[in-house]
């Protein structure tokens, strides 16, 4: 059973962002409840390679931002691991730098597609040069113009590599999106002093002279607390509240899917300062299935994979359409949710954009299921692990270091 209460590491995206926006602020940026996990390291060992000073006590961070203009020229390439955001949100920043650098990272990161950055941020004017699209990009810092961009894809990390260049351009930038993605850049902006303004599907933001430091209370991650909503819906007996989540309506998804689908789901305490955060009570419920498509996708991105698999414990056939992007994840997350949920005897089918899921049959077990080293993969086979059959295996439990290094230890802390 799962029981008590959780309060998970802090927001990935929000916590990446707090040192990036710290660094190029004049002042010092105090951030409370930072996500110590690997990607959100690589993102501080890059603003130190450029000369931004950054002490780290556990989850308190503490940078010494030098300005709009104060970062210096790296002697080294600059490795953002496993990072997608790191990679993307930064070229943004180096696209306007006085110097030439190289962004790089692991195996996984030199297979996502970064011509959807490089692009707008070229029409900007920026000088980047890549393999074929892919990292290494080599980024020569350039005089940036304003633009007006439809972005083709819903997503926060193109949305913001653009408007983080947007800062230094001479004019104003637009980005149009086709459904609203997370909205945490605006947000710390306008916290900084950024001069942005923010429509449905559209934001603009003005050219700046200077951010100003501030402190930053980080959020318990959502797409953390996800494993535990779900545990705690699966297993038979469970309540768990799940402390000081950020919820918000650009990543609550899950929880309105939840919902629909039959779950015990409630917040039973909100408050909204600077991003709205909640403590959410969730207990064991019977699921059916559900239709998954349309502008709620960017909202739940991340919390496909650990949907589909709810969606083999859920009574009928869930949809899940209009999910294209998960293609071009840590992994491709269709083809592999598919195949792995295969193997524990699910009927679980690709389509051009998602998957199709039947539930309500027995999860096998005695098995290893590849993680393809994608850390959400691995965590949701662990909680897919309390209720089948028998054991299921990850061929890599440690790649949960990139966003929840102490998830299995949490995951003890609750299963009683
Ligand atoms: C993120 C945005 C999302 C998400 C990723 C983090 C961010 O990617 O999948 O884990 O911090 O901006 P896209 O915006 O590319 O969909």
């Amino acid at each position: 059973m799962i029981k008590g209460k959780l309060k998970v590491p802090g927001d990935k995206s929000i916590s990446h962002r707090a040192v990036m926006l710290g660094a190029i602020s004049k002042g010092t940026t105090y951030i409370k409840n930072f996500l110590t996990g690997a990607d959100c390291i690589s993102t501080i060992s890059i603003f130190k390679k450029m000369g931004i000073d950054i002490e780290m006590e556990n989850d308190f961070v503490v940078v010494k931002g030098r300005g709009l203009y104060g970062l210096k020229k790296p002697d080294t390439i600059l490795d953002c691991g496993n990072s997608g955001t790191t990679t993307r949100l930064v070229s943004g920043i180096l696209s306007a730098q006085p110097f030439t650098s190289v962004l790089t990272g692991d195996k996984s990161i030199q297979k996502r597609p970064m011509n959807r950055i490089i692009q707008p941020l070229s029409l900007m004017g920026a000088d980047i040069k890549s393999n074929e699209g892919f990292a290494p990009l080599t980024i020569t810092g350039k005089n940036l113009h304003g633009i007006e961009y439809n972005s083709p894809v819903a997503s926060a990390q193109i949305k913001s590599a653009i408007l983080l260049a947007g800062l230094y351009a001479d004019s104003s930038t637009t980005v149009i999106e086709p459904a609203k993605s997370r909205d945490h850049t605006e947000l710390m902006l306008q916290k900084f002093g950024a001069n942005l303004t923010t429509e449905k599907k559209s934001v603009t933001i003005n050219p700046c002279i200077e951010l100003f430091a501030n402190d930053i209370d980080v959020p318990s991650d959502i797409s953390s607390a996800a494993f535990f909503m779900a545990a705690a819906i699966l297993v038979p007996g469970s309540e768990l509240i799940l402390e000081n989540v950020g919820i918000n309506p650009t990543r609550d998804g899950i929880i309105r899917v939840l919902k629909d689908m039959g779950a015990n789901i409630e917040i039973i305490k909100s408050t909204d300062e600077f991003e709205p955060v909640g403590d959410i009570k969730v207990s064991y419920s019977k699921l059916h299935a559900t239709t998954i498509g349309g502008d709620i996708i960017p909202t739940l991105i991340d919390e496909l994979p650990l949907l589909a698999a709810m969606a083999a414990l859920a009574e009928g056939t869930t949809v899940i359409k209009d999910a294209a992007e998960l293609k071009v994840k840590e992994s491709n997350r269709i083809k592999v949710m598919c195949e792995e949920l295969s193997k524990l005897g699910v009927n679980a089918v690709e389509t051009k954009d998602g998957m199709e899921i039947t539930g309500g049959s027995k999860i096998f077990g005695n098995i290893t299921v590849n993680t393809y080293d994608d850390h959400r993969i691995a965590m949701t086979f662990a909680i897919l692990n309390l209720v089948s059959d028998g054991e299921i295996k990850l061929d890599n439990k440690k790649c949960v270091e990139i966003s929840y290094p102490e998830f299995f230890n949490d995951l003890k802390k609750v299963n009683i």
